[in-house]
């Protein structure tokens, strides 16, 4: 049996103070709460120490919304993974389709950002999914195969072993569409078994997949309850403490 895995992706929002008020909320409606799922908050760069220093003896874990791959040097505006690691983060997503689209990454970038931060053992929340016109024009599991097999080139299943992948339909981001839980599995099942293909069905057996895309309380419960679904990255609902906890609540 997998855990579920329900992570807030903040994106850009929240500076520090409103960052404070809102993990302390969220911390106020978790504790002394059991939980079925484990729970991870990306906040902002500038929030992440603060953020850090509030989920101490929590059961909330912390992680950043993006990395570069080199340790340190002239990459002006950058962040390496040591510094994400010396605010307490254990967990990067990399590949969020905003950064694909809007900042132009590559899956080959995304490919060194992968393998930078398994080096140095922060956890990869690796993002994949298709737009509406790829949709539309039948080529969803050659664009998700394609972002797979170049996002993950190079890397062992030793050095994936806390790997998550997160399949975001592009047209469900942000936009109240949420992918059905049928439209969802589909591609979680297929992403399940190329991980299987292209490493060992032992490794795509344990492989955590979370689904993304206008995730809200309404919806969880039927999309974490597919049998590949195995929790969400949530965007704009995990900005308000009570709709958060109540999607990390519908994990079973
Ligand atoms: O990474 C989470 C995300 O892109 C989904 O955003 O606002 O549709 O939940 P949202």
């Amino acid at each position: 049996m997998r855990k579920k895995i329900v992570a807030g992706n903040w994106k850009m929002n929240n500076d520090l103070n409103s960052s404070v008020a809102l993990i302390s909320e969220i911390k106020n409606l978790l504790a002394s709460k059991s939980l079925n799922a484990e729970v991870i908050i990306c906040p902002p760069f500038t929030s992440l120490d603060a953020a850090n220093s509030l989920i101490k003896d929590t059961q909330i874990k912390l992680g950043a919304q993006n990395m570069y791959y080199e340790k340190s040097g002239a990459f002006t505006g950058e962040i390496s993974p040591l510094m994400l690691k010396s605010v307490g983060c254990q967990y990067v997503i990399l590949g969020h389709s905003e950064r694909r689209t809007i900042f132009g990454e590559s899956n080959q970038l995304i490919n060194k950002k992968i393998k930078a931060a398994v080096e140095n053992q922060l956890n990869p929340i690796f993002c994949i999914g298709e737009t509406l016109e790829e949709r539309e024009s039948g080529v969803t599991f050659k664009i998700i195969e394609t972002q797979m097999r170049e996002g993950l080139e190079g890397l062992t299943a030793e050095e994936l072993a806390n790997l998550i992948i997160a399949y975001e339909p592009v047209w469900a981001i942000g936009t109240g569409k949420t992918a059905t839980p049928e439209q969802a599995e589909e591609v979680h099942a297929f992403i399940r078994k190329l991980i299987g293909e292209l490493y060992s069905t032992e490794f795509a057996e344990k492989l955590i997949i979370q689904y993304g895309g206008s995730v809200k309380p309404e919806n969880a419960a039927e999309l974490m309850s597919q049998p590949d679904i195995d929790g969400a990255l949530v965007g704009g609902a995990c900005l308000k403490a009570d709709s958060f906890v109540k999607i990390i609540e519908s994990a079973q």
